[in-house]
Order: C-alpha cells, then structure tokens, then sequence
C-alpha cells in the first residue's frame, strides 16, 4: 500500500531478480515488493551493528581476544543502506551483533529509522545487560520490540556460559522491556545437550503468568561452535516432547511478532507462548525472507554461505541510493535456495557476531 499524499493510488511494482532476467529499476520509491529467484520476497534485514560484545559466550565467540573488534558502518551509512532497502521492499529492521546496546548511537539509529516510511517494523536482538538503562529511550525513538538472548536461570550457570556476566543484569533487561511494552518480548534460549537441557520446564514457566514467548533455538555449527555444535545439540522434537510430557499436547498458535522461522506453541492458561527455531530439525530455508548486513559492512544472502557484496567499500566511493538499491536488488538475486535438507554445512568464514545473530 503506498502511503503518499492526496491523489496517489495504490501502487505496487515488482523487482524479479530472478536469474537471466532483466531488472526493471523503480524510479518512484513507492511501496514495492523484491523476490528472490526461488519465488521469495525479500522484506526483512538483520542488521549487525557491532562485532563487539558485553558478554563472552563459550559458542558464539572463540577465546577472550577481543582486540580486533569492530563496529559496523557509521550511523549515517547504516541509514543510507537501509533506506535504499526500504526503496526496494525491505518492510523489517533487526538490530543485532555482537551486541547492539554497545554501541551509543542505536537510539539515533532507531530514530532515524523510525522516519524511513516503508519501514514498518524495527526489533533489537541483545543479550539485555544494558537494556534497563535505555528501553524507555529506545521504545521513545520507535523500537517496537526485542528478543532477548537468555541460555540460563541460574547466575553461575550465567556466569560460566557467558565467562563472566552477570545474570541480574540480564534479568533486568528482561523486566524492563516488559514494563516498557517492547511486546512481544521473546526470550531466546539456545538449549545445550549437558548445559542447559535440564532447564527447559523452568524457561517454560516463565511463560505462564508473563506474556513472554519463550523460544528454544538448535544451535546451529557456526563459527566458535562449527567443530562441535552436533555434540552439544538437542533437537526441537526431543524439547517438545518433554513439554508435552508435563502440559499434555501444545496448541499451535501464529507466532507472535510473525514472519520469522519459530514454530509456536500455547499452553492452556498462560499468558505467553512457547517456540522453536529448528535450522536442523526444521528445514525452513524454503520460506527465507531475509537478507543480512554484517559488521563487516556487507551484505550476506545467505546465514550460512560466504557469498557477500561489499556496501562500505561501495558507501566509502560515495555510491548514491541507486547504486545501492541495485546493490540490495543483486543481493537478493544471489540468494541461493537454502542449504541440504537435516543438514546445516558449517559456516567458518565468519563467527555469528559478525554475521549477526
Ligand atoms: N547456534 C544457535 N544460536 C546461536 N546464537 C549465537 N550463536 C549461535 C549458534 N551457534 C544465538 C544467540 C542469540 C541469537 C541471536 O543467536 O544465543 O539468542
């Protein structure tokens, strides 16, 4: 739907990237729509503002070295690139790293995106420990909600997960986002086989009497994990099964927020819900709406491939927001159908936070 002055009708035009196709370029920037060469259309951008992190988790990042950390692009090229994107149908905006909260400058940045007009959604992935301070800023700018990255309720478990953060911290992210209607608020739990596994009914009842929407994540072999991810991997159907051992048969329910790759569970009486991000178990690659941004400062088509294109080479040449919207639209055409069925090739080019998880 356009949302333009008076007079102006509903406009809809279609970038096909499809291979061997000419790209007809939209001059108008109107609300258009881009699919990838398998039929997807393309609407959401994950955007890693940052390599670096508050906290130091054993399979996100590989030993303590932290020195080689960098920022993504600059405030003003994180705006450029998003509104060439916005200009070619991206409609959703997820802030994620590293952690994003490192960074000062992310309340400007959702401001900033909050007045791109095709920008309908804007979401912050962080592990929570500096989101007290700034959710009421953030949610003043135009954050619409967060996903919180949580693998424990117990502080020392916290502490030797995430070599040595501290849980209440976290905790308190947690609180604040609801008090402040960051809704939904999703609690992003990577269960661990001998790590973590034994908490799943705890981080289930979290779900009762809050509208939390509680997710367990397959970890997936990228990165820091790539070696020994199987090891520690515990399938989606396997946690369904003891939730459905203690709550009887979960009811399917639309997941909150929509659009991504959980599949989403209710239990009868609780306020939130329950889900699953299953990249193994649960082939989802087929219904991939996404591009992602790296810290880099390139743009990746796909999670788990190498194939990249260089935006801060092109933003330091001083590219104009043609160029870039062509840039998007080649980004999307390279985006390959997806990786084999029940099998995840690991991903060693790059760690997850730099990719943006
Ligand atoms: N597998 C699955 N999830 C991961 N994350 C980071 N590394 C991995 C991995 N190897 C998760 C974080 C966070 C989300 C953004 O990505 O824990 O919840």
């Amino acid at each position: 739907m356009f949302k333009g002055g008076p007079g102006l009708h509903t406009w809809r035009a279609r970038f096909f990237c499809g291979r061997g196709r000419k790209e007809p370029v939209c001059r108008w920037g109107v609300r258009t729509t881009v699919r990838d060469g398998f039929q997807r259309q393309i609407t959401y951008l994950r955007v890693s503002l940052t390599e670096r992190c508050n906290l130091n988790c054993f399979y996100c990042r590989p030993g303590e070295g932290k020195a080689s950390e960098r920022d993504g692009l600059s405030l003003d090229g994180l705006v450029r690139v998003i509104r060439a994107g916005a200009r070619v149908g991206i409609r959703k905006i997820r802030l994620t790293g590293g952690e994003p909260l490192v960074r000062p400058d992310v309340t400007d940045l959702v401001a900033a995106l909050a007045g791109i007009p095709q920008i309908d959604d804007i979401a912050l992935t962080t592990n929570g420990c500096l989101l007290s301070a700034r959710a009421a800023a953030l949610k003043a700018a135009g954050l619409k909600r967060v996903n919180i990255s949580l693998d424990t309720l117990h502080p020392d478990r916290f502490r030797s997960i995430t070599r040595n953060g501290e849980w209440s911290r976290a905790w308190a992210g947690v609180e604040a986002a609801l008090v402040q209607g960051l809704h939904p608020v999703k609690l992003n739990m990577v269960v661990m086989r001998g790590i973590n596994d034994d908490e799943v009914l705890d981080f289930v009842r979290l779900a009762a009497d809050r509208p939390l929407h509680v997710r367990f994540i397959e970890i997936m072999p990228i990165g820091a994990s790539s070696s020994w991810a199987s090891d520690l991997l515990v399938p989606a159907d396997q946690i369904r099964q003891v939730i459905a051992d203690r709550y009887g048969p979960l009811r399917p329910v639309k997941p909150a927020g929509g659009g991504g790759p959980a599949r989403c569970w209710t239990i009868p009486g609780f306020k939130g819900s329950v889900g699953f991000i299953a990249p193994l178990s649960g082939y989802f690659c087929p219904s991939c709406n996404r591009l992602r941004l790296t810290a880099a400062g390139t743009l990746r088509p796909c999670l788990c491939q190498g194939d990249e294109i260089d935006l801060a080479g092109a933003l330091a040449r001083g590219a104009g927001e043609e160029e870039l919207m062509q840039l998007v639209i080649q980004a999307v055409a390279r985006k390959p159908q997806g990786h084999p069925k029940h099998e995840v090739l690991p991903v060693r080019d790059r760690l997850m936070s730099q990719i943006g998880g």
